[in-house]
């Protein structure tokens, strides 16, 4: 494929979009230069863009396509619930069957709450924490991403903090952030479990939540340390904050999610993405004492929740047969498969002599490259994004992150990873010869 190709379909789609989208488009975080490809059909593992190119999508729409694209199954549940209506103001069936499914897969689930995006999830997560604590504060770590709630995106995209020189700042992600939101933001650095308990036990009496993303940080790219996240569970224990674990991504780990696979024990869980199976979803999910909060007496809910389209019934019923394939066999070969490409990454690495370091966890992986012929080198010593060695995957049919971060889908296989790995040694060579005859 040619890209970048200002004569392509995709190229003059996108300048059309600059007059009536912003930025082209409707979300900052997949905006990719110099323009976005525009898909004409996704099906199985490969996307097919405007201008007839196939890719193997290795972005699975940021972690949510875990049946990889128009998986017929899902096709048909989504279709079925289409012809019989696609929302109204009563409870379906698909909804209480999808949330005796999730809440069947961990003990720490009593009851559940649907909404539309993950956003939403950790949003209403927050505000029951605040609800039935009484108190106004969260913590959360320096540069976890938690979608765009206010209250969550504080200290993100910031320069990590040193910490011999002090403790990190609550900063606003967006311009325009009132200060009374940074000041009921505590921030802790990331796996620093000394540090950041100091910074907890200082604002203990103060705080309703500790939300945290037990996968680590950089969609799976860093793991959270079992020091880390026994010492979050530990303070939320003994000073009564509730402990939110944001599971959008990491629900994909297993069975039980990453709680299951890590013995962790929130009393909230924020979930979105695969349980949507393809469409918008957003849930809060938890202990039965904490969920009340959404529960009405006399008069009204300590949090009250609507939403016109919470719990539709085509994301509940779509969502419900992604979830039902998700069984214990699925889940161990798509982390097995994860296993494959992370090992065929590192032969790749090892066989190019490449400086950098195979990451990711599960069903997902990602590498970090150290390479000053593979992009610009952060003053930690890493390229966190090689746009060159990204547009030559792009190039050669595979679609990525922009970050290097591949997400695998139930529909891949072992097949998979050897093409791939070609690929990105010949993405790595040719880089380097660029570099060379450019020096
Ligand atoms: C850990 C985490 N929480 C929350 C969100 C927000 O989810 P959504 O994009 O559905 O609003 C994301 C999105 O990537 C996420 O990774």
């Amino acid at each position: 494929m040619k890209y970048p190709n200002p004569d392509s379909k995709s190229a003059a789609l996108f300048r059309q979009a600059q007059n009536v989208l912003t930025e082209g488009g409707s979300r900052s975080t997949i905006r990719i230069a110099p323009y976005s490809i525009y898909v004409r059909e996704a099906k199985g593992k490969y996307i097919t863009d405007v201008d007839g190119n196939k890719l193997l999508d290795l972005n699975n729409n940021y972690t949510s396509m875990i049946h990889g694209h128009a998986h017929p199954d899902i096709v048909d549940a989504a279709m079925r619930q289409i012809n019989r209506g696609t929302g109204y103001s009563f409870g379906s069936e698909a909804e209480l069957a999808l949330a005796e499914l999730l809440c069947g897969r961990s003990p720490n689930f009593d009851k559940i709450r649907f909404m539309n995006s993950g956003t939403e999830a950790v949003m209403n997560a927050i505000k029951a924490a605040r609800a039935y604590t009484g108190r106004p504060k969260i913590a959360k770590c320096e540069n976890s991403y938690h979608g765009s709630y206010d209250f969550a995106e504080v200290s993100l995209g910031v320069d990590p903090t040193d910490l011999s020189t002090g403790d990190p700042v609550s900063q606003a992600y967006s311009k325009g952030t009132p200060q009374g939101v940074l000041d009921d933001v505590v921030v802790i650095p990331f796996n620093e479990p000394e540090i950041a308990r100091r910074i907890l036990d200082e604002n203990a009496g103060e705080l309703a939540a500790v939300l945290i993303d037990p996968i680590g940080q950089g969609l799976a790219r860093i793991a959270a340390s079992d020091e880390f996240l026994a010492m979050i569970g530990q303070f939320c224990e003994q000073n009564d904050v509730i402990h939110i674990a944001d599971e959008v991504i990491a629900f994909r780990a297993g069975w039980s999610g990453l709680q299951g696979e890590r013995n962790l024990k929130p009393q909230l869980t924020t979930l979105g993405k695969i349980i949507g199976g393809g469409f918008p979803v957003g849930a809060v999910v938890g202990n039965a004492d904490v969920m009340s909060v959404f529960e009405a007496d006399e008069t009204r809910a300590k949090l009250p929740h609507g939403g016109t389209y919470n719990a539709n019934p085509v994301t509940m019923a779509a969502g419900l047969r992604a979830m039902e394939m998700m069984t214990t066999d699925a889940f161990t070969r798509l982390n097995q498969l994860g296993d494959a490409f992370r090992k065929g990454v590192q032969e790749v690495f090892d066989l190019s002599d490449t400086d950098g370091e195979v990451q990711g966890q599960y069903s997902i992986f990602s590498m970090t490259l150290s390479d000053p012929a593979l992009g610009d080198i952060s003053a930690r010593g890493h390229i966190y994004r090689s746009a060159g060695l990204h547009r030559y995957m792009v190039q050669n049919g595979y679609w990525m992150t922009p970050g290097m971060i591949g997400v695998l889908s139930t529909v891949m296989d072992t097949a998979d990873v050897a093409p791939f790995c070609e690929t990105l040694l010949s993405g790595i060579r040719e880089l380097r010869e660029q570099k060379a005859s450019a020096a």
